[in-house]
């Protein structure tokens, strides 16, 4: 069983991909960390993520790298937004998503493009949103952890700016799947939000 989960930055994706995961009994793939890999590779080699060539050298990031906490931070997630905008880098990635997602068994992978382009045969797809005020407050609280300048307006700034080149990108752009079902979190609990999820999966392929 293939489960596509897609939507924009902190709308939660990546939390009920993983709690699909654990409850399914399958291997996850958060693609965004692959884009995030490219795009701190190319930085610390001095490279520039929004020249395309810069960008599809740092395609062969170590495998270790995945592992690097700096790969969270929200500069790699600006890095990854614009590495993700040239056509090469993309393609470069696909296979090993591909691959992923028709192991025997199945996976859960989420990210912006599964359920369109990775895996369009996906026998259940998600796409998960939630209000810009409302991601950009949970980021806000999440860097609020560590750093106690954290500054609401940038993150929201940042939020939409990120929205804007993932949604407006020519090269697999974020979108909504026609067959995907879409999840609201905008006023949901963690744990409702991953109880709904749950339950849209099954109602689509009746696994439990
Ligand atoms: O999900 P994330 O915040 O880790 O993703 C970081 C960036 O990577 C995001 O702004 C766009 C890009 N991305 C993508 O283009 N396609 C994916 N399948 C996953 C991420």
């Amino acid at each position: 069983m293939i489960i596509a989960v897609d939507g924009p930055a902190a709308s939660g994706k990546g939390t009920i991909a993983r709690a699909l995961a654990a409850h399914f009994g399958l291997p996850w793939l958060d693609t965004g960390l692959l884009y995030r890999a490219v795009g701190v590779s190319a930085v610390r080699a001095g490279r520039d993520p929004n020249n395309a060539e810069d960008a599809l050298a740092a395609c062969d990031f170590p495998e270790a790298l995945l592992d690097d906490p700096e790969l969270r931070s929200e500069a790699a997630g600006k890095y990854a937004s614009f590495v993700s905008t040239h056509p090469a880098v993309r393609e470069a990635l696909v296979h090993r998503q591909r691959s992923f997602a028709h192991q025997p068994g199945g996976a859960v992978l989420d990210g912006r493009d599964i359920g369109t382009i990775i895996a369009p045969d996906a026998d259940a797809k998600l796409f998960v949103t939630a209000s810009t005020e409302a991601r950009a407050e949970r980021r806000y609280r999440d860097e609020l952890k560590t750093n106690a300048e954290a500054d609401l307006a940038a993150i929201l700034a940042d939020i939409e700016d990120r929205d804007r080149r993932d949604s407006e990108r020519a090269s697999a752009p974020l979108k909504r799947a026609g067959d995907a079902d879409l999840l609201d979190t905008t006023n949901l609990t963690i744990s409702a939000a991953v109880q709904r999820a749950i339950a849209l999966v099954e109602a689509r392929t009746g696994k439990r």
